[in-house]
Order: structure tokens, then C-alpha cells, then sequence
């Protein structure tokens, strides 16, 4: 027999068993599953990726909804698990879900919870923090000074790119990618040039009643771009943000080609996914050219680096944090727990996934409906009313 899975239980007694395959951050989000009904427990086993079997185990006869991860690989074993164990409902802490087959969730009667809207502004702030220090050498910059190796200013020491005037290039201008931009823009005045399959209205409008301001205050104003291919915003910008999600269509969508076309001392953001980079290619490219940076956040194997990443200095790496502030975290956490206490209940399938603040007031009761089910058509659920 397989080894038990350790649990933490909240309300024993609880009608309703909900899994939960890590802890999260904040107590709301247990508060909101123990309080109407549900029996939860929270995996404390001291394991960082769960494998299928991990939680087989944890599935067991019997359970009603799954909270889990963007680590955890959700194809047909788990959902037809799930199903067979009386489920209806799984929620990715996440706002991606890549590692979510979403056509075997549906099969099997499954709905599947994601958590758009609360973390766009962190996402978006993590993108702008690698681009500037990307930029600014800031990671360089910080080893030289610990390793004791500062013995006073010099004219060339560190010297990066400036922001301000240059052109910001943002691939993909949904949520993310255009607080991003937004970012960037009013923070550094930079000019925008995006590709996205959809036009950014919002985006172009913002960009230029921001440049007619800055106009009317003697200032040089900012322009925006609709680029027609990629490739435009590859050559023509300075500093470059991926946001796409990833699919077929986006595996590898920076290749060396791509990057062959990129400036010399362009600047290169990654905190989307892995994949969308070929990181060998990448490395290749940063040992060609040691003026070109770059800032990830995500990796193609995660959590491993490709060979040679670590110890290139124009690269800035972070763990998968982007969305890692305490309100953003707290805040996934509830949606994931509200997707599938909704589910349970029966609630319809909120209309807007990206107006859920009233889902997330601390003290309030939420709306009886499921914040963001992506699956919900395809399954039929009802849709609430604003
Ligand atoms: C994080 O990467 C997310 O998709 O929420």
C-alpha cells in the first residue's frame, strides 16, 4: 500500500472534503471553506512538487474539490480520479494553466478554477523590477559590492542603459501585459511598440492622452505602436516583456532568430512561462553578446536552469515570484477556495473574471457565485449577473 499522505483537518465534521495539495498563504481562504461546510485538508508533506501518486493518495474514495498547484500535472488520471472519488471541482492557484488539461477535466464533468484579476498589478511590478535591473545591473552590481570588490566610484563602473526616450516592447498586451506597459510608460516615459492579436484600445488611449499631458507640461510626449509582426517589436524596441500564454503556438516563440534580430543591448523579460524562451538558445545568445540582458522569472525546465544560465552575469534570475505579494498570494488563495466552495454549492459562474474585488473584501461575504471557472461554457455551468 502506498504510503499516507500527511494532512492538516480543518472542521473535521465538515459535509463536504476539500484537498488542498499545499498550504497557502493567509487564513481567509481556510475561514471561507470551514465556515460553509466543507471538511479541508491541507497537504503538509515536506515535498515541494507532488507527483500524480502524491495525489492519487491524497484524492483517496472520497472528495469533492481540489485546490492545487501550477507544479502538479492535471491530465486525465487525476480528473478521472476525482470524478470516480464524487468531485466536481479543481481550482489552480494560478491565474495560467498550462499544467491543466483542460478538454480530460471536462470529460469528467470537472470544473476548473483559475484566479485572473489579483495578481496582474504584482505580475506586472515583478516584469518592471527584472527590466530595471536588467537594465541597471543591479544583481552585477550587488555581488561586486558583497564580495568586497568596491574601492571607489570609477566613470565606467556598471554602466547600463537608460530608460527614459527608449521604446518598451510588450509581446502579448492582455491584463499583464498592458499594466506593464502602463509601467513603464508613466514611470519612465518610454514609448510603446506591442504585438498582441487583439488591438489594446484601452492601452493606445492611455498612451496617448498620457502623451498629450506630458505635451501640455513642455514635456516630450510618448508615442504608442501597433506592431504588425513580432519581429517589429523585436528589432525596434529596447527593452522587451513577454506576457503570451503558453500553447503550441507559443513554445519557443524566442528562437535564435528571433534573437538575432533583437538590438545588441536590448533588455529581455521573461515572467510568463519558461518554454516560450528556447533556453539554450538564450545562453548562446547572452555568451555572444554580453551587452544584451535579460530578467526571468520562469524557466524552460523549472525548476532547473539550462546549462551556462547561472553563470551568466547579464542575466537576472528570480524563482516563479512574480505574483508573490502578500495581498496577491492571499488573494489567489481565496479565489482557488471560492471556485470550488462555489462549485459545490451549485453558485452560477461569475461574468466578469476580471472584476473580482468583491470576492476578495476581507470582511465581507462574497458574492454566491465562482469567481473564474475557465471550462464554464464547455460545461454548461449558469452565468450570474453582475
Ligand atoms: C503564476 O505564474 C500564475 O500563473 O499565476
Amino acid at each position: 500500500m502506498a504510503k499516507p499522505i500527511s494532512v492538516e483537518v480543518w472542521n473535521p465534521s465538515g459535509k463536504y472534503r476539500v484537498v488542498s495539495t499545499k498550504s497557502m498563504p493567509g487564513t481567509r481562504w481556510i475561514r471561507l471553506l470551514a465556515d460553509n461546510g466543507c471538511r479541508l485538508e491541507i497537504c503538509t508533506e515536506k515535498k515541494t512538487i507532488l507527483s500524480v501518486d502524491d495525489i492519487l493518495a491524497l484524492i483517496g474514495n472520497r472528495c469533492d474539490a481540489v485546490i492545487g498547484q501550477l507544479t502538479e500535472d492535471w491530465g486525465e488520471v487525476l480528473f478521472s480520479a476525482l470524478k470516480r472519488a464524487g468531485g466536481t471541482a479543481f481550482s489552480n492557484m494560478a491565474v495560467g494553466y498550462n499544467n491543466v488539461d483542460v478538454e480530460a477535466a471536462t470529460r469528467n464533468g470537472i470544473a476548473v478554477g483559475n484566479t485572473p484579476g489579483v495578481l496582474t498589478e504584482t505580475t506586472a511590478e515583478l516584469a518592471a523590477s527584472l527590466s530595471l535591473a536588467a537594465a541597471r545591473r543591479i544583481v552585477e552590481a550587488d555581488q561586486f559590492m558583497r564580495a568586497g570588490l568596491y574601492d571607489g566610484w570609477l566613470p565606467h563602473l556598471f554602466v547600463g542603459n537608460l530608460l527614459k526616450g527608449q521604446t518598451v516592447g510588450v509581446i502579448g498586451a492582455g491584463r499583464i501585459g498592458s499594466a506593464y506597459a502602463r509601467m513603464m510608460i508613466e514611470g519612465f516615459k518610454m514609448n510603446l511598440i506591442y504585438y498582441d492579436l487583439y488591438q489594446s484600445t484601452r492601452l493606445e488611449k492611455f498612451v496617448t492622452a498620457y502623451g498629450q499631458f506630458l505635451k501640455a507640461n513642455g514635456e516630450q510626449p510618448v508615442t504608442w505602436k501597433r506592431a504588425a509582426t513580432m519581429e517589429d517589436v523585436l528589432r525596434e524596441a529596447d527593452v522587451i516583456s513577454l506576457h503570451p500564454v503558453l500553447d503550441k503556438t507559443t513554445y519557443h516563440l524566442i528562437n535564435p532568430e528571433r534573437l538575432a534580430i533583437m538590438k545588441k543591448e536590448a533588455v529581455l523579460v521573461n515572467a510568463s512561462r519558461g518554454p516560450v524562451i528556447d533556453e539554450v538558445a538564450l545562453v548562446e545568445h547572452l555568451k555572444a553578446n554580453p551587452m544584451f540582458r535579460v530578467g526571468l522569472d520562469v524557466f524552460e525546465d523549472e525548476p532547473y536552469m539550462k546549462p551556462g544560465l547561472a553563470e551568466m552575469k547579464n542575466a537576472v534570475v528570480v524563482p516563479h515570484i512574480a505574483s508573490a505579494s502578500k495581498w496577491t498570494r492571499e488573494g489567489m488563495a481565496s479565489l482557488a477556495a471560492l471556485n470550488v466552495l462555489g462549485k459545490i454549492k451549485g453558485y452560477p459562474v461569475w461574468g466578469n473574471p476580471n472584476l473580482i474585488e468583491p470576492f476578495l473584501k476581507e470582511d465581507a461575504t462574497p458574492p454566491a457565485a465562482c469567481p473564474s471557472i475557465v471550462n464554464a461554457k464547455q460545461l454548461g455551468l449558469p452565468s450570474s449577473k453582475l
